[in-house]
């Protein structure tokens, strides 16, 4: 165990050749680079780290530990031998919905990593409020809040991740798919502002149905001729952090070692935990794999309910939808070492989208995890043909919605 006191540490991240490399299931530190999470972000008097858990995922605890690297007594030889200059914060990010019970979480977390120089806000109400608010933050992002069609073009220029969480949340009783109506017209709207003021960006689509959001964002983006399929995702890492929370506590794992592959689309049985491909091995029996399996797919539902027609999953959304963009930050910042689920354009099945893990690069996905997909258990096997019919139906339902 280490225990890390807190001190006046700010602005220490930007001197240290202190590096978080990030592995699907382990964390090492290099001296050649700095991807460091979450600096100035001072806590009390100390911490103590039990474990590696962190707060983003694998590798953020290495951040924070960065972040108060002067008073860190670490042991020999694990101090890199030589510090180089990292380099400095450089990427822009825009938050399309950012005033909403997801957007204002997320827009907090994104202004807690040093990879961003620039945070743009953009919603049709109450944007600058939020934006004035985080701008108090002493992390080194700008922030600035963007009201209305008419500023959205202006929030988009230059920008590197685009996250699209506007629109309707469920209320008890809903499915993601009663959203469609609503939600449908907000994302191939703002999709087709992205198209014509930052086509090069990583899109993040959290609208649900994300089963349709993202094939409708593709089809907005093949109109106006910049569609790349390697940098358009929906975003489906909240259901990867419930594998992984539901899973290390039913079978008493420390959470840092579990990585839960979560495949198929996002609602419903189109979401597949793949328990047989859970890293570390661990054997469940057919009772605890169906139980979990539903508790993964409910997971939303189960919040929904909870909060009473309050609206959905916000928080632990935000936190899902933040460790996806740090993901695609340390891609885009040259990480040759970072995986994600994801619901992308995909050829692992005959269906045109399919969540998996994918590899993340500068260049959006390098590559898809496709063993992933063999020698799944019967039970997978059958689940993973039950949900296409499902799948194959949002699918097509929002590309014949863009195609209208
Ligand atoms: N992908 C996932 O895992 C996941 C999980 C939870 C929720 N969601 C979805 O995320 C979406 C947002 O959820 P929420 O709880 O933040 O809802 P919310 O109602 O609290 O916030 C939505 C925000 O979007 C804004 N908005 C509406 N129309 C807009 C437009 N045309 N342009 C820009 N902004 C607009 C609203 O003003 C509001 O601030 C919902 O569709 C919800 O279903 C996805």
């Amino acid at each position: 165990m280490a225990t890390i006191s807190a001190g006046s540490v700010a602005s220490y991240s930007s001197q240290t050749g202190f590096v978080t490399k990030y592995r699907p299931l382990s964390m090492h530190f290099n001296a050649s680079k700095t991807h460091m999470n979450f600096i100035d972000l001072k806590a009390s008097s100390s911490i103590c780290i039990q474990s590696d858990a962190s707060l983003l995922g694998k590798g953020s605890i290495a951040a924070l530990q960065a972040s108060y690297l002067p008073k860190l007594k670490f042991k020999p030889g694990r101090l890199p031998a030589k510090q180089s200059q990292p380099r400095a914060s450089a990427f822009k990010v825009a938050v399309l919905g950012a005033a909403g019970g997801i957007g204002q979480p997320l827009g907090l977390l994104i202004k807690m990593s040093p990879l961003v120089s620039h945070l743009n806000l953009y919603d049709i109400a109450n944007v600058k409020g939020v934006a004035a608010d985080l701008s108090h933050c002493n992390t080194p992002s700008q922030v600035i809040g963007f009201t209305g069609a008419s500023e959205l073009a202006n929030c988009l220029r230059g920008v590197d991740v685009v996250v699209i969480p506007a629109g309707v949340p469920r209320k008890p009783g809903m499915t993601r798919e009663d959203l469609f109506n609503i939600n449908a017209s907000i994302v191939k709207t703002l999709v087709e502002a992205v198209a014509n003021n930052c086509p090069d960006a990583f899109i993040h689509i959290v609208s649900n149905p994300v089963n349709s959001t993202v094939p409708i964002a593709a089809e907005v983006l093949k109109q106006k001729g910049v569609y790349d399929p390697k940098k358009l995702f929906g975003v489906t890492t909240l259901d990867v952090v419930r594998a992984n929370t539901f899973v290390s506590r039913k079978k008493n794992l420390r959470l840092v070692d579990v990585d839960v592959p979560v495949i198929g689309g996002h609602s419903g049985i189109t979401i597949l935990p793949l328990l047989s491909k859970i890293k570390p091995f661990v054997v469940f029996t057919d009772e605890e794999v169906s139980e979990l399996t539903l508790k993964v797919q409910n997971g939303g539902t189960e919040v929904v309910e909870a909060k009473a027609g309050a609206g959905s999953a916000t928080l632990s959304m935000a936190y899902a939808a933040a460790r996806f963009v740090e993901s695609s930050l340390r891609a885009l910042d040259g990480d040759s070492d970072v995986y994600e689920c994801a619901f992308v354009q995909s050829d692992l099945t005959d269906l045109p989208f399919f969540a998996s893990r994918v590899k993340l690069g500068r260049n959006g996905i390098e590559a898809f995890m496709s063993a992933d997909l063999l020698n799944l258990t019967n039970y997978e096997a059958k689940a993973l043909e039950a949900l296409k019919p499902e799948l194959k139906a949002s699918i097509e339902k929002g590309m014949a919605f863009a195609q209208k």
